[in-house]
């Protein structure tokens, strides 16, 4: 296993792991606060919804916190402005999916631990490299040559900076970048219109009935309600 630091993180890298969110959830004991676990190769990436995550040379990794932050925001806004470095525009699906040119580019993942009490957050990051057909999404490559260190480099450095702004300011740039603000949702059946995204990562709905908040965990929305 290779160690090195990266400014407030210690990196792990490592060749190949079932998937680098279940390693950190199994042994977070064993690892400080703002771990980073890097693999080259997942055997058994998972993705939302009980979902499998396909990776083939692209950019995965999990990141170990031990005290909780607003990481629904901080990771797809990390990512965004990590591409626009590049020059790659994207956007955020809510809750937490980066978007370039109406495709996903990288999916998240947070997992919260609690033994009694909150223990841990494992925020897991896959950044798609090469054009994914078959799980839908297109590639850092399509429009960059990037590697995937350079990309990690940059998405660990404004994870940092972002981690030390203010709510309102996190609020308002992860609002800034979402593909989803004004547009009309159906959610069990009735349509609605999205209106805003609280810190927690809970989206709030409007209609003439009145307001719905709904989590994360509680919708799938179609690629075709933000495009
Ligand atoms: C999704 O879009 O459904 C979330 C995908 C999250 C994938 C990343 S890759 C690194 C980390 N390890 C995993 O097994 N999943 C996350």
């Amino acid at each position: 296993m290779k160690i090195r630091r990266n400014s407030i993180f210690t990196c792990y890298e490592v060749d190949e792991v079932d998937s680098t969110n279940t390693y950190l959830k199994n042994h977070y004991q064993e690892f400080g606060d703002d771990s980073v676990l890097i693999a080259k190769r997942q055997t058994a990436g998972r993705g939302r919804f009980e979902r499998t995550w396909l990776s083939d040379n692209d950019l995965c990794f999990s990141i170990l916190f031990k005290s909780p932050h607003q990481n629904a925001m901080i990771a797809p806004l990390a990512v965004v402005m990590a591409l626009e470095k590049f020059d790659i525009s994207s956007g955020i699906k809510w809750p937490n999916d980066v978007y370039v040119s109406g495709e996903k580019i990288c999916g998240i993942l947070i997992e919260d631990l609690y033994e009694n009490e909150f223990q841990a957050s494992i925020v897991g990051i896959g950044i798609n490299q090469t054009n994914k057909p078959s799980v839908e999404g297109v590639g850092v490559a399509s429009f960059k040559e990037i590697s995937n260190n350079e990309l990690l480099d940059q998405v660990l450095h404004f994870y940092e900076e972002i981690l030390n702004w203010n709510l309102k300011k996190l609020k308002d740039e992860y609002l800034k970048h979402s593909l989803i603000i004004g547009k009309t949702i159906t959610y069990h059946d009735i349509s609605f219109q999205a209106m805003d995204v609280q810190l927690d990562g809970s989206l709030v709905l409007k209609n003439s009935s009145g307001i719905q908040v709904i989590r994360a965990d509680e919708i799938h929305l179609a690629k075709e309600q933000i495009v």
